[in-house]
């Protein structure tokens, strides 16, 4: 019996491709490979962060913000693939992030699940703005009982403390929770957490060779409603 849904959000509810087509715009034919670097970069930051101070009560002491170490991971990116990141350039693929539409299912599957009473939750590696200004652009205001961002606990998703948010705000059995990813790695630690998972596999990917795989897992968000 699932009572609550918790959403990832970059890549599950707010789509990113936008962001590689400005990348491709603003560096022709890098484009594919500038969102790639940049992205494994940002995870590899918030891991490496995490790592490093992970039983801190009061989070990690190399805590920043997902905001800055995107930045920092796009500086990154542009320096690997000896690309010119001028502060204009830089501005217009960060502001891009902020007005991310989300996937054409998305927002009918949120409207389906408030209509049937469930409530819905975000869980993102996001900083608290950068997420509300995301769900702003996407039009999901409304349909979203909470924002959780890592940011309260200063340890990035996988760190038990973040998926522990859920739980902090919602005083439940965590086998009533149902948490959807489309990264891979992110359902993974859901599952080793202890939630059910649901792994959006729009790309048609194989799942982690590593650990157990997720509860249920489909092609489309929408693949989620016969569940609950
Ligand atoms: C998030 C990243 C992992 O929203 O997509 O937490």
């Amino acid at each position: 019996m699932i009572r609550l849904v918790v959403f990832d959000a970059y890549g599950t509810l707010f789509d990113v491709h936008s962001v590689g087509a400005l990348a491709e715009s603003l560096f022709p034919g890098q484009g594919q490979a500038l969102s790639l670097v940049w992205r494994d970069k940002q995870i590899e930051y918030s891991r490496l962060i995490s790592l490093s101070d992970p039983l801190n009560p009061l989070g990690s002491r190399h805590y920043q913000p997902f905001w800055d170490i995107t930045r920092l991971a796009l500086q990154y990116a542009c320096q690997r693939l000896s690309l010119e990141l001028t502060p204009a350039k830089q501005k217009q693929l960060m502001d891009q992030y902020a007005h991310l539409a989300p996937f054409p299912e998305n927002l009918l599957v949120l409207q389906q699940l408030k209509a049937r009473g469930m409530r819905c939750a975000i869980l993102s590696n996001g900083s608290p703005d950068m997420l509300a200004a995301a769900v702003s652009s996407a039009g999901m205001e409304g349909l979203i009982d909470k924002l959780l961002s890592v940011d309260e606990v200063r340890q990035y998703k996988t760190a038990p403390q973040s998926y522990g948010l859920v739980a902090d705000h919602y005083p439940m059995d965590i086998r009533e929770v149902l948490f959807v990813s489309s990264n891979s790695w992110d359902a993974l630690g859901a599952t080793w957490f202890g939630f059910k998972s649901f792994w959006v596999n729009r790309q048609g990917l194989p799942f982690e060779t590593l650990g157990p795989r997720p509860a249920h897992s489909g092609a489309l968000l929408s693949d989620i409603l016969p569940l609950l």
